[in-house]
């Protein structure tokens, strides 16, 4: 019956009959929804539901990155893109979506977009800063404890039989009381994980970024350095810095010369700020005492990459932001960057181009 009233609501005869062109826009203002592509079939299920009040919404089917011609194929048509950081918005990409209008991604990096070109094609970019920093920090902080006092390797001594007594000496690791831990990049995470960090009784905490943050040093107690005087002075290195041209490769193999033999290396933001074959050797010539890693490039590492046989490195499957809360929280704020854009509306998190 709905059917049969929707196709001769359809028909031109009878929407000349009741309202004439105005009213034929109107109905088909109603049904051209807006179109959305979602490149995850596992995204929480609130930011789905919202995103379907108002728009057409197609999901990838596969709990895999979306291959890049399925991508190609799936928002030739769309206004709008629900992507995540797996996703590689290439202008090779934006060439084949005419319509594209925004780009919501699930991620508060946004190294995997080009910018530039989304920028010349007037796409508006959203994505969710400040809601992940507290997860993150919290991860940062649980990273450093786990390769600092080897709860890997001593969860595996007490599962293989290889624990065969309490030893003095076995399974030690070096402490955080009276050391100096130095933040290479001192953004919202930094700052966090410095205020976690000071309740261990460091002696200092020092930091490294492009611009001074002088309110906030203050308000956390750290010193702005050199990147040099970090590296030498540091017995935690912990970066959380953006993944920028000026920050890819930073940890080189000359880097890993300047830090102390007893240092640890913690890296919660992008693979691509470490060298990782220095890193390799550096762990292998015990130039560095330990590294936890929760990024890295490729991810994941395959299995046979040297990092993944060092017991001096954890490594993690990126899950910095990965508390349930914050993860639903990212998917909805992704999709109301979304539906802000399509509506006119400011977009609770865009990213200024
Ligand atoms: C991000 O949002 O960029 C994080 O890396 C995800 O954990």
């Amino acid at each position: 019956m709905l059917g049969t009233f929707s196709s001769s609501l359809r028909s031109t005869n009878f929407l000349t009959k009741f309202g004439g062109n105005n009213f034929s826009q109107l109905y088909r203002k109603m049904c051209d929804k807006p179109k959305v592509f979602v490149t995850r079939s596992d995204i929480p299920n609130d930011a789905i539901e919202l995103l379907k009040t108002s728009c057409d919404v197609t999901v990838w089917n596969k709990l895999e990155t979306v291959p890049i011609n399925s991508l190609v194929e799936n928002i030739k048509d769309k206004d709008a893109l629900f992507c995540v950081l797996n996703d590689q918005i290439s202008s090779q990409v934006l060439d084949k979506a005419p319509k594209l209008k925004v780009i919501g991604t699930m991620s508060v990096g946004y190294d995997h977009l080009d910018v530039d070109a989304i920028k010349k094609r007037n796409i508006r970019i959203g994505y969710t800063p400040n809601i992940l920093s507290d997860a993150t920090a919290e991860l940062t902080v649980a990273l450093l404890l786990t390769t600092s006092r080897r709860i890997i390797e001593a969860n595996n001594a007490a599962k293989t039989g290889e624990w065969k007594s309490w030893a003095p000496v076995w399974m030690c690791g070096p402490g955080l009381k009276n050391k100096t831990v130095g933040l290479v990049g001192f953004g919202r995470i930094a700052q966090q994980v410095g205020r976690i960090i000071k309740s261990f009784n460091i002696s200092k905490l020092i930091y490294f970024n492009r611009s001074e943050r002088k309110s906030e040093a203050c308000e956390i107690g750290a010193v702005r350095v050199d990147f040099d005087t970090l590296l030498k002075e540091s017995d935690f290195v912990i970066v959380t810095c953006a993944l920028a041209p000026e920050t890819k490769g930073l940890f080189s193999t000359e880097a890993f010369k300047k830090m102390k033999p007893t240092a640890i290396l913690i890296n919660t933001s992008r693979g691509q700020v470490i060298d990782q074959d220095a890193l390799v050797e550096a762990l292998e010539n015990k130039q560095i005492y330990g590294a936890g890693l929760d990024v890295m490039y490729p991810e994941p590492l395959p299995l046979s990459n040297p990092l993944l046989k060092l017991n001096n490195c954890v490594i993690l499957p990126h899950i910095g932001s990965a508390a349930i809360e914050t993860r639903q929280e990212m998917a909805l704020i992704t999709a109301q960057n979304i539906l802000a854009v399509l509506n006119d509306k400011e977009m609770p998190a865009e990213l200024k181009l």
